[in-house]
């Protein structure tokens, strides 16, 4: 029975994308609720529940009739979380599973009311009292659906499908190497506000200034004029500002803030107000850019001490969705001595990019382009750019964030080069004050000259270009780590954003067998690593793959993988590996 769910997943593809409005920071909101806790599920293999019309969720109602599922006294998940993690049977599944559960609301003409998902993975449908609210896709930004019209004053009945089913057209496509964990992953919010209300707004250091802040507001529901108002206390700062017809107020204020920076990440306690509608925000202000190969932080050099991991907890063997899963990333994080995380490689939830801007980390965010994408599908660059737009618009108010990743380690070819240079060019369109990358795993060795070269139009497209490079893994070292260099995106930084090795904790053994999977070998591999980076003149960071062992369905040996990649520094126990003090040992130094 378990086996049957796998193959039958791929009669379940969803057909359309309906709109959906954005809304910033709906955690600054004073009249949100939370509707995580339990709620009722029912697995659905063969992807019948539309047909039966689940999201009805009705009871009988003759004597003659009968229904063949129901919310009720059935099983119950938690939300947020992966459903795989959930349940034995769910572990390799893909397919539908429905969530269900009832709130209460009050109907007030005076306000209008959304439901806010910060993550459902991978494709979501929406039902409000039986009625279709909106669908979307995409398993790792945010997204929300007015519902002013649908609710009932008193009980409201939710019905949420989710649907994880790997597709060729989707982002990431049909292989990728962590694990598909699908369900409502992150939380779910009820949102209730004035008619007319801050939907979205900008406050960031204006690009090339320390002592002005600048950006905008957009109100949604504001028929004229109105008086917006933006308050830093801390700054003495009470800005009022008047909407134009379109409820958009833009500014520009003097101010000399603290900046923002690893050692002292300062945030300032931001208010948006209109009317009775207020959202409260943490803000850091600092500027990031570009020089020759420098990065600068508030005109600074700066080294990127990195590390990468995924949004996972290994002991739970499930996403992480919470502070406290935040909190346990992020302490090892801060104990390898990093200023820098890339959350690989998708965006990662907001407690996560929250806490590790409170902390002083620099962020590299991504949307998950993840090497095999169908980029001669236009329905493909639409995804992105929605993904892409979901991304940004959720955090371009984070100081944390100081690079947007468009792909990693994609093939070059006429489609994704033209694919990924309109979204650089996107990019920039929706954050000029932030940097663009993406990471490449197609730097060639020339073993004439011992150096690594990479012909990619992309890279020359980028600000900052990621190189992923496995010496001592995938590839040998061609030659002794001091000898080989590097002549790749010269006049640019260059960040080496992955490279390690696999080894199972515990397990002991030569520094030159890697399949001796031990700890000795890995250890060795960072180490010359490390020696070769002596010789690459733009390295602006380093970022080793990866933090935590991880689980992945493309890792089969028993006994040293069993569906874990083992290129942790910390195992799935959270034990530190020897190549763990190595990697501290060398950020120490730095
Ligand atoms: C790749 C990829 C990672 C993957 C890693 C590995 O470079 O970006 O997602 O997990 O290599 O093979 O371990």
């Amino acid at each position: 029975m378990k086996t049957a769910y796998l193959f039958i997943a791929a009669l379940c593809l969803p057909v359309q994308l309906l709109a959906q409005t954005f809304m910033m920071n709906p955690y600054g909101c004073k009249d949100a609720v939370l509707l995580n806790g339990k709620w009722n599920a029912i697995v659905d293999p063969f992807c019948r529940g539309e047909q039966m019309k689940f999201y009805e969720n009705r009871k009988p109602r003759t004597d003659r009739e009968f229904l063949e599922y129901s919310f009720d006294n059935g099983l119950r998940l938690d939300v947020p979380g992966d459903f795989n993690s959930q349940l034995p049977e769910l572990k390799y599944f893909e397919g539908n599973v429905w969530y269900q559960r009832q709130f209460t609301a009050r109907k007030d003409p005076q306000r209008r009311q959304f439901l806010y998902f910060a993550g459902v993975s991978y494709e979501a449908g929406v039902w409000l009292n039986g009625r279709e609210v909106g669908h979307h896709e995409g398993g790792f930004t945010p997204f929300q659906f007015e519902i002013t019209g649908l609710i009932a004053d008193g009980t409201n009945d939710l019905v949420v499908k989710v649907n994880n089913t790997r597709r060729p057209d989707g982002i990431p496509a049909m292989n990728f190497d962590w694990w598909n964990y699908g369900g409502i992953l992150r939380d779910v919010l009820l949102v209730d506000r004035p008619k007319a209300h801050v939907r979205d707004y900008l406050v960031q250091l204006k690009r090339g200034h320390k002592d002005l802040i600048a950006g905008f507001v957009q109100l949604d529901g504001a028929d004229s004029p109105e008086q917006v108002e933006i308050t830093i206390p801390e700054l003495g700062i009470r800005q009022a500002l008047t909407s134009d017809a379109n409820g958009r107020a833009i500014f520009e204020i003097k101010a000399a803030p603290r900046l923002w920076e690893s050692k002292s990440p300062k945030l300032y306690q931001t208010t948006i107000s209109v009317g009775p509608d207020a959202v409260t925000d943490a803000i850091g202000f600092r500027s990031i850019e570009v020089r020759g190969e420098d990065l600068l932080l508030n005109g600074q050099p700066v080294f990127l001490k990195g590390i990468n991991f995924h949004e996972e907890i290994p002991q739970r063997m499930g996403r992480a969705y919470s502070e406290a899963d935040a909190a346990m990333i992020l302490n090892e994080v801060e104990a390898l001595g990093c200023n820098f995380i890339r959350t690989a490689h998708y965006p990662q939830n907001e407690h996560i990019v929250r806490m590790a801007e409170r902390m002083g980390l620099m962020i590299w965010e991504e949307i998950p382009l993840w090497q095999g994408i169908q980029f001669t599908n236009p329905v493909v660059l639409d995804k992105a750019v929605t993904m892409l737009r979901e991304m940004i618009y959720r955090d371009k108010n984070r100081a944390g964030i100081i690079i947007w990743s468009i792909a990693n380690e994609t093939t070059p070819s006429e489609y994704r080069d033209k694919v990924l240079g309109e979204l650089a060019t996107l990019t920039r369109s929706l954050d000029d004050t932030r940097l663009v990358g993406s990471d490449f795993d197609n730097p060639r060795y020339d073993k004439a000259t011992s150096t690594f070269r990479l012909a990619d139009k992309v890279a020359e497209t980028v600000d900052v270009v990621g190189v992923n490079k496995y010496l001592g893994w995938y590839m040998p070292f061609p030659a002794a780590p001091q000898e080989i260099k590097w002549q790749v995106a010269t006049g640019k930084p260059l960040i080496f954003t992955e490279y390690g090795g696999e080894a199972l904790y515990g397990q002991h053994g030569s520094t030159n067998v890697a399949h001796s999977w031990s700890e000795e070998y890995v250890e060795e591999l960072f180490r010359k690593n490390h020696l070769m980076f002596e010789n690459i003149p733009n390295l602006r960071g380093t970022c080793p793959w990866v933090l935590f062992d991880f689980r992945s369905p493309n890792r089969f040996l028993p006994q040293y993988q069993d569906g874990w990649n083992r290129k942790g520094l910390v195992s799935d126990k959270g034990q530190r590996k020897r190549a763990w003090w190595v990697v501290k040992e060398f950020y120490d130094r730095k």
